[in-house]
């Protein structure tokens, strides 16, 4: 990579990169990626490491302040979520002003502002303590406004966070329970959801980390760079495709078309059609996060003596695709929403739920790029320049003189 940093202030020297593919934005310690040879590293700790003993709350840590936390660190922490699990009464009044079929995505973006109007001690924050304080009670809080969005779309009443639970058992009784019937906590769903959210916590310069980091750039709060990482986060290029995956699964298994005939309409460059979980900017091999979570779907699916026939089409379409020449050489592998909604499907949430999932995964990721660049002594705001296309000088007509 050439440095441009001598060249900052020579005018009229602009690289026209479209899409920043091969623009380095910024330097950054946390996540490494080797996307020729599929590697994924969290702080130079591998994927493989992590899944032994699947803790969201440790790799939460480990990303936004360097390293796997001590026992104290790590029991401060947790005590914090616990203890920031709830939320305001007036800010619960908040979504009565939401139709009952608000995107989540939405909901979550405009609660997560919201956070600001709610915490502004958290607005100015000066050292590592603070911001722990912040973090606890962001990745506290998100889980609990989550939970409740997909509650108030059913019409069911807001769960109390349970003291008791950890981080993600404590989610999904604020999902699943009833006052009639307490939600029946089961480790191997409980492993499954932490290696998803961990396998989402991280990804370098994606879309939603950059967008947060150059609303941060601008001197922003974290709830507000937070809140428009949800934003980029939707869209279905990004986080959005794991839904996407799991309505082109169903329309196969409903029979509207064959996984051959779909594969053929992705390929067909008149289409707008993609094979949703495949690609991706950085990877030309394996996503190593897919890899994972083919096999996690598949033990969770045999731990809960389930089938489910979505699992078969989608290692149906990989198989064609893997052996297609326009896979092939274009390098289009599967991506990490390729096998992470069969597994949310297994856990019981819902196909509109899935990007918030990613959202809550994804969010430590957004606390560390917020952070490192915040302690950057060469902070710059984010201005990028543009190669201009229009007009250089029009004329003005009056309104009354225009057709
Ligand atoms: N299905 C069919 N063709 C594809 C796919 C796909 N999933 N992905 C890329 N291509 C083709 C493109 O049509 C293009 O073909 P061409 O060279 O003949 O024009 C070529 O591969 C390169 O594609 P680009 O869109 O230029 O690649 P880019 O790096 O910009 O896009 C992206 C990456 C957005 C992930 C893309 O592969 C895609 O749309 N995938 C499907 C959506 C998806 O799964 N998104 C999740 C990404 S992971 C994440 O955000 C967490």
């Amino acid at each position: 990579a050439i440095d441009i940093r001598n060249l900052r202030n020579q005018t009229g020297l602009i690289a026209f990169d479209p899409g920043l593919g091969n623009t380095g934005s910024c330097e950054s310690a946390i996540t490494f990626i080797d996307g020729e040879k599929g590697i994924l590293r969290y702080r130079g700790i591998s994927l493989d490491a992590l899944q032994n003993h699947p803790n969201f709350v440790e790799v939460a840590l480990l990303l936004m302040f360097g390293k796997l936390p001590g026992k104290a660190q790590y029991q401060r922490f947790s005590t914090s979520l616990t203890n920031n699990a709830n939320l305001d009464e007036d800010m619960k009044h908040h979504f009565a002003g939401f139709p009952r079929s608000a995107p989540p995505m939405a909901v979550l973006s405009a609660m997560i502002s919201t956070l600001s109007c709610f915490h502004p001690e958290f607005l100015e924050l000066e050292d590592a303590t603070q911001v722990e304080r912040a973090a606890a009670r962001l990745i506290s809080k998100v889980r609990t406004l989550a939970a409740y969005a997909y509650r108030r779309s059913l019409g069911l009443p807001y769960n109390y966070p349970d003291p008791t639970l950890p981080y993600v058992s404590n989610f999904l009784h604020m999902m699943f329970s009833e006052p009639y019937r307490q939600y029946s906590i089961d480790e191997d769903v409980v492993a499954a959801l932490n290696m998803v959210l961990i396998l989402h916590a991280d990804h370098e310069q994606n879309c939603s980390t950059s967008t947060v980091r150059m609303v941060g750039s601008s001197g922003a709060n974290l709830f507000a760079s937070c809140a428009a990482g949800v934003s980029a986060l939707w869209g279905p290029l990004h986080g959005g495709a794991n839904m996407a995956v799991i309505e082109m699964l169903e329309a196969i298994h409903k029979g509207n078309m064959t996984a051959q005939e779909y594969v053929a309409l992705a390929k067909d460059r008149d289409s707008p059609v993609r094979l949703m979980g495949f690609g991706h900017r950085v990877y030309r091999n394996f996503d190593p996060r897919a890899t994972i979570l083919r096999e996690v779907s598949e033990k969770l699916l045999q731990r809960m003596g389930r089938k489910d026939p979505l699992l078969s089409i989608a290692r149906k379409l990989e198989e064609i695709a893997l052996q297609d020449s326009y896979f092939i050489d274009r390098k289009l592998y599967p991506n990490v929403d390729f096998y992470s909604g069969i597994i949310l499907r297994a856990i019981g949430i819902p196909t509109n739920m899935f990007t918030v999932i990613f959202a809550i995964g994804r969010l430590p990721g957004w606390i560390a790029h917020w952070y490192e660049q915040k302690r950057q002594s060469d902070g710059k705001i984010w201005r990028p320049r543009q190669v201009y296309a229009g007009n250089r000088q029009s004329a003005y007509t009056a309104r009354t003189e225009r057709g």
